[in-house]
């Protein structure tokens, strides 16, 4: 097997400092699904393709841990795909990636910030990382059909995607433009709008396909009524398992969930480390649904 390039300034005693191209998707996506998590390789040709991907390999190449560091604009740098085989955890090796994650961002200018698993969580805390808010992953099998969706949630015609990822910006802080158009064009049917009859821009949704399900998000949006219509607008177009990573404190995005027959999954909390403006993507502010951990 190949070995893969040295990651200057990734250190530890006993494993190899690699950076991972998209050559490594695979493997990366290797580690992901040991670990249960619903990206796919697409995904993460997406992440090393627009991010820096880093990690650690064995003397025979095995490729044992993972992070991928993403620049939104210059101050903010986006951690995830921090993940540690198995039978190589507690050794250091996650702190590793983290001591190295934030050099990159330091030396960006920018801060650093992630959604924390709780196993996750215990590290970044460590690493001097604080709570900003918590998000709710929300499962369903199969979620239930409901008849009556507002009509005004609506398909994204192609040509207004640049308005969105500018209305986005205004709200979520950072560019992520790329990242947006990126979702959109994959899938389509669930990139949405909510425009009034007026002609006014309330919200728009997007959503991805993922390996175990699909995951819709992020919603971003001006009002509880208009991501709420959103939320209903795109279950209806999902077909089998779905996910989303709901921010918390919203009863009504809650009640649309239960009401189609999710539950709740797991927590996160987005955390940060350095300071961060006070953005959507450090409040929660008009960010009703996340894009998930690996894109924020
Ligand atoms: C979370 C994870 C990345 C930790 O990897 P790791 O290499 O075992 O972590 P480290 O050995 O570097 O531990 C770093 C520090 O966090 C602590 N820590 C690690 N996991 C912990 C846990 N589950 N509970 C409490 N503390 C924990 C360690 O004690 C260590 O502190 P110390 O240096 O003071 O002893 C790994 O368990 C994993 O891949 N889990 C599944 C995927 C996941 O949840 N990733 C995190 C995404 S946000």
């Amino acid at each position: 097997m190949m070995r893969r390039d040295a990651e200057p300034g990734l250190i530890h005693p006993v494993y190899r400092a690699v950076r991972l191209g998209r050559a490594d998707a695979a493997a990366g996506g290797h580690l992901s699904t040991t670990a249960g998590w619903n990206q796919t390789e697409r995904d993460w040709n997406f992440l090393l393709r627009s991010g820096q991907g880093f990690g650690f390999e064995t003397e025979a190449a095995q490729l044992i841990a993972s992070a991928v560091v993403t620049f939104y604009g210059k101050e903010i740098a986006w951690l995830s795909m921090v993940l540690v085989a198995p039978e190589f955890r507690s050794q250091g090796i996650a702190a590793a990636l983290l001591r190295h994650a934030s050099s990159l961002a330091d030396a960006h200018g920018g801060a650093l910030l992630l959604d924390a698993t709780p196993a996750g969580r215990n590290v970044y805390a460590a690493a001097g990382f604080r709570d900003l808010f918590s998000i709710t992953r929300w499962f369903a099998p199969v979620t239930a059909r409901k008849s009556g969706s507002d009509p005004l949630a609506k398909p994204i015609p192609i040509q207004a995607l640049s308005r969105w990822t500018t209305w986005d910006e205004v709200r979520f802080g950072p560019p992520r433009k790329s990242m947006l158009t990126a979702l959109a064009s994959a899938r389509p049917d669930l990139a949405l709008e909510y425009v009034d009859r007026e002609g006014n821009a309330h919200g728009y949704g997007l959503g991805r396909s993922g390996r175990v399900a699909t995951q819709v998000g992020p919603i971003v949006a001006d009002s509880t009524e208009a991501a709420r219509a959103l939320l209903r607008s795109a279950l209806d177009r999902t077909q089998g398992a779905v996910i989303c990573d709901v921010v918390d404190g919203s009863g009504t995005m809650e009640a649309e969930l239960r009401d189609r027959g999710f539950a709740p999954e797991r927590p996160f909390t987005r955390m940060a480390r350095g300071p961060v403006k006070p953005w959507g993507i450090a409040t929660g502010k008009s960010l009703f649904v996340t894009a998930g951990p690996e894109l924020g």
